[in-house]
C-alpha cells in the first residue's frame, strides 16, 4: 500500500536552499510554498459562477527564489530536468511551455498587474503529485506568485492576497493554455487549517467550513490515470455549458434552473447543464453537513454528485467508478471522484479505524482488474500559500 506523506515544510525547504546554491552557487532569498487542493463538492461549477468546496492540502508545492539584476528569469526544477530562461516579457502568452508557463506564467501576469518584478534564479520542489486531479499547476503557480510578491516587498494582506490569486489564473488560462475556472488558485491562496473553503464564483465571495471531521480521514486516492486540462475534454464540457447557457438567455447556468435546462434541445448539452445545475445545489447541503458531521447526508450527496459526474457530464473512468465503489463497500461513509475528471482522484470520507482496510480493498480491486497501482494520501485540511 503507498501513502504519500506531506514532509515537513521547514525541512524541505531547508534541503531545497542547499539545492538552489549548489545550482546557481548563491543563497535563495525566499522559500514560497503553496499547496495543492483537493475538492469536496461543486465539480465544474467554478467557470459557471457555482459553489465549490474544496480544502488546501498538506502536500505543497515549494520554490526557491533569489532576484538578478539583469532582468532575466530562470526556471529550474528538482522533478524534471527541463528548463526555462527568458526575460520576462518572453514570460507571457506563446513564451514557455510545459511546466514552465505555470512558473514563469506568473511573472508576466504579476507584471501585467503591475508589481515591479525583478529578474529571478528559480528552483522548484514540487511534492503534490503530478496529473492526480490535486491541482499541482496551481500550487506551481501560487508557490512563485507568493514567492516574487515577497521579493517585490508586498504584505500577504487580502489584497495581495487577491491579486496573486488572478496573476495565477492569468498564467494558467492565458500562458498555459488551460481554460480552467480558478478554483484551485482560490483554496491554494486562502485555504486555511481544519476547513474548507466555500467559494461562490458568482459574487466572489470566500468563507472557511470549519470540518467536524471527529473520528473520520478524508482519504484521497490517485487512480494514476492521468489527466491534461488542456486536452480537449475539459473545454469541451466548457463550450457545452456555454452553449447551455447562451441557449436559455442566462449569463452562466447558475442563474438557470432545473426545469428549464429539461427543456435544453441537445440531449448531450442538457446533460452536462443538469450537471452543473444539480451540483452546485448540492454543495450548500454538504458543507452544512460536514460542519454538523451528519454522515448519512454527505453518504448521499458523495454519492448522486458521483452519479451525476459519471453518467451526465462524463467525467469518469473505470478506475475511479471502481476506487469509489470499492472504498464504499469497504466501510467509507461516501465517496466521489474529485477534480476535474478524466482521471485523476477520488476522496473518501472513512472512519479512521476503516483507513487500512479501505486502501487495501481499493488495491486489490485495481490489482484483480489489471490497473495501475494507487497511491493513496491523507487529506488534512491545511494552511495556504506563503513563504518560508
Ligand atoms: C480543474 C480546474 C478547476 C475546476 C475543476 C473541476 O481542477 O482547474 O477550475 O473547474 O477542474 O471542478
Amino acid at each position: 500500500m503507498s501513502q504519500l506523506a506531506p514532509g515537513r515544510p521547514d525541512q524541505i525547504a531547508a534541503d531545497l536552499r542547499a539545492a538552489f546554491e549548489r545550482r546557481y552557487a548563491a543563497p535563495a532569498t525566499v522559500v514560497g510554498r503553496a499547496p495543492g487542493r483537493v475538492n469536496l463538492i461543486g465539480e465544474h461549477t467554478d467557470y459557471n459562477r457555482g459553489l465549490v468546496l474544496p480544502l488546501a492540502l498538506p502536500h505543497a508545492t515549494y520554490v526557491a527564489v533569489a532576484p538578478r539584476t539583469d532582468g532575466r528569469a530562470r526556471f529550474a526544477s528538482l522533478q524534471d530536468d527541463a528548463t526555462w530562461e527568458g526575460t520576462l516579457a518572453e514570460a507571457g502568452p506563446g513564451g514557455p511551455t510545459g511546466w514552465a508557463a505555470y512558473a514563469a506564467g506568473v511573472l508576466w501576469a504579476l507584471g501585467e498587474a503591475g508589481v515591479e518584478v525583478p529578474g529571478v534564479d528559480v528552483l522548484v520542489d514540487g511534492r503534490v503529485p503530478l496529473g492526480a486531479g490535486l491541482s499541482s499547476s496551481a500550487a506551481l503557480e501560487c508557490s512563485v506568485a507568493v514567492a516574487m510578491l515577497a521579493l517585490a516587498g508586498r504584505d500577504l494582506d487580502d489584497a495581495t492576497r487577491r491579486l496573486a490569486i488572478d496573476a495565477c489564473i492569468r498564467a494558467e488560462t492565458e500562458v498555459a493554455g488551460a481554460p480552467t475556472g480558478g478554483m484551485d488558485q482560490t483554496v491554494a491562496v486562502l485555504g486555511e487549517p481544519g476547513a474548507a473553503l466555500l467559494v461562490d464564483f458568482d459574487t466572489d465571495e470566500t468563507r472557511p467550513v470549519p470540518l467536524a471531521l471527529d473520528g473520520l480521514t478524508l482519504l484521497v486516492t490517485d487512480t494514476r490515470v492521468s489527466h491534461e486540462l488542456t486536452d480537449g475534454g475539459y473545454a469541451a464540457r466548457r463550450a457545452d455549458c456555454e452553449a447551455a447557457a447562451a441557449e436559455l438567455g442566462v449569463p452562466s447556468l447558475r442563474q438557470a434552473d432545473l426545469a428549464a435546462v429539461e427543456r435544453i434541445s441537445d440531449e448531450r448539452v442538457r446533460a452536462r447543464a443538469r450537471h452543473v445545475v444539480t451540483e452546485t445545489d448540492r454543495v450548500l447541503p454538504v458543507a452544512e453537513a460536514l460542519t454538523r458531521g451528519d454522515r448519512d447526508a454527505v453518504a448521499e450527496l458523495f454519492a448522486a454528485s458521483h452519479a451525476s459526474m459519471r453518467d451526465d457530464f462524463e467525467i469518469s473512468c473505470d478506475e475511479l467508478d471502481a476506487a469509489v465503489a470499492v472504498a464504499v463497500e469497504a466501510g467509507a461513509v461516501g465517496a466521489r471522484m474529485t477534480g476535474g475528471g478524466f482521471g485523476g482522484s477520488s476522496v473518501a470520507l472513512v472512519p479512521d479505524e476503516r483507513v487500512e482496510a479501505v486502501m487495501r480493498a481499493i488495491d486489490t480491486e485495481f490489482a484483480l482488474r489489471g490497473f495501475a497501482a494507487p497511491a493513496h494520501l491523507v487529506a488534512v485540511p491545511s494552511a495556504g500559500a506563503g513563504t518560508l
